[in-house]
């Protein structure tokens, strides 16, 4: 069993998370800005005493993950399937969230992600395999006539390791782990009326340090001294001073020391909902962090 203080952290960043995601929810709509949005969820979860785990992921319609608005981005919401994934982490314990807000007119989609994770999530207990919940994840959304994207899948949470293992597929499986009471995971289906796969798109705003390494050009140097702030987690272009930006963080990746989180697509240009909880596993059931 995990300590206590460390389960009261995450306890923390879900808490601020929900609340949070619900005031980002009201602002979701159609002609609204894209970066007030990203910069209100951020700014929102700084006030309240947590650190974003990851930039505001702002994706829409076949989006699937890992967009988010640039420092000078001007993009307003049109009548899309605009998918929130929010972060937060306290001391360095994370919880994540996601939620679909359809300003189109597909409440099926948006519900085939939402009843697949409360079903996912009503399964949970320590003991049980995450073969089961990939198998339940999928029966429910195929249940609304739609697919599972395969290859996006849940994960576990570490101390600023946003993506853990196990690995929580959102499709059957043949072999899973089994879960253990103590550990801290977030399921997040994610629906489509497209393939049911996604690629990586040709639009990058995220990145990851994946390396520390010595960099001799002071540009890279004092660009790396930057992002060390943020550890192993996800940042943004946004977060950082923007001179020579571009070509500085091109050489760290091409040296491996950042890897880049470029947006993911659907492969048949579908539609995309996605819902997503943080639990906690416990003996005879799971305590969901990124509730109000
Ligand atoms: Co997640």
């Amino acid at each position: 069993m995990m300590d206590n203080e460390i389960l009261d952290k995450y306890r923390r960043a879900g808490k601020i998370l929900a609340e949070v995601r619900s005031a980002a929810v009201n602002r979701v709509k159609v002609g609204a800005s894209l970066l007030e949005v990203a910069e209100f969820v951020e700014n929102s979860i700084r006030e309240q005493g947590g650190q974003p785990a990851f930039p505001c992921n702002i994706s829409r319609n076949d989006e699937a993950a890992h967009a988010t608005p640039s420092s000078n981005d001007k993009s307003l919401f049109g009548e899309d399937m605009v998918k929130l994934d929010i972060g937060v982490h306290v001391e360095g314990y994370i919880a994540d969230t996601a939620v679909t807000v359809d300003l189109g007119d597909n409440p099926e989609l948006v519900e085939a992600s939402e009843v697949a994770l409360k079903n996912a999530i009503q399964l949970i207990r320590a003991g049980v395999s995450t073969a089961d919940i990939g198998a339940v994840i999928e029966e429910s959304i195929n249940e609304f006539g739609y697919k599972p994207v395969a290859n996006l899948a849940g994960h576990g949470l570490d101390r600023y390791v946003q993506h853990a293992p196990p690995s929580i597929p959102n499709r059957r499986v043949e072999h899973g782990i089994i879960l253990r009471e103590g550990d801290v995971i977030a399921i997040e289906p994610f629906a489509t009326n497209g393939a049911g796969h996604v690629s990586e798109g040709g639009i990058t705003e995220i990145y990851r340090l994946e390396k520390l390494k010595s960099v001799r050009l002071p540009a890279a140097r004092k660009l790396l001294e930057d992002i060390k702030e943020y550890k192993t987690l996800p940042f943004t272009k946004r977060w950082l001073p923007q001179t020579r930006l571009n070509f500085v963080l091109k050489q760290l990746e091409a040296m491996g020391v950042v890897c880049p989180y470029p947006v993911l697509k659907e492969d048949a240009g579908g539609l995309i909902s996605q819902a997503e909880h943080t639990v906690i596993i416990e003996s005879d059931g799971c305590q969901i962090i990124t509730m109000l």
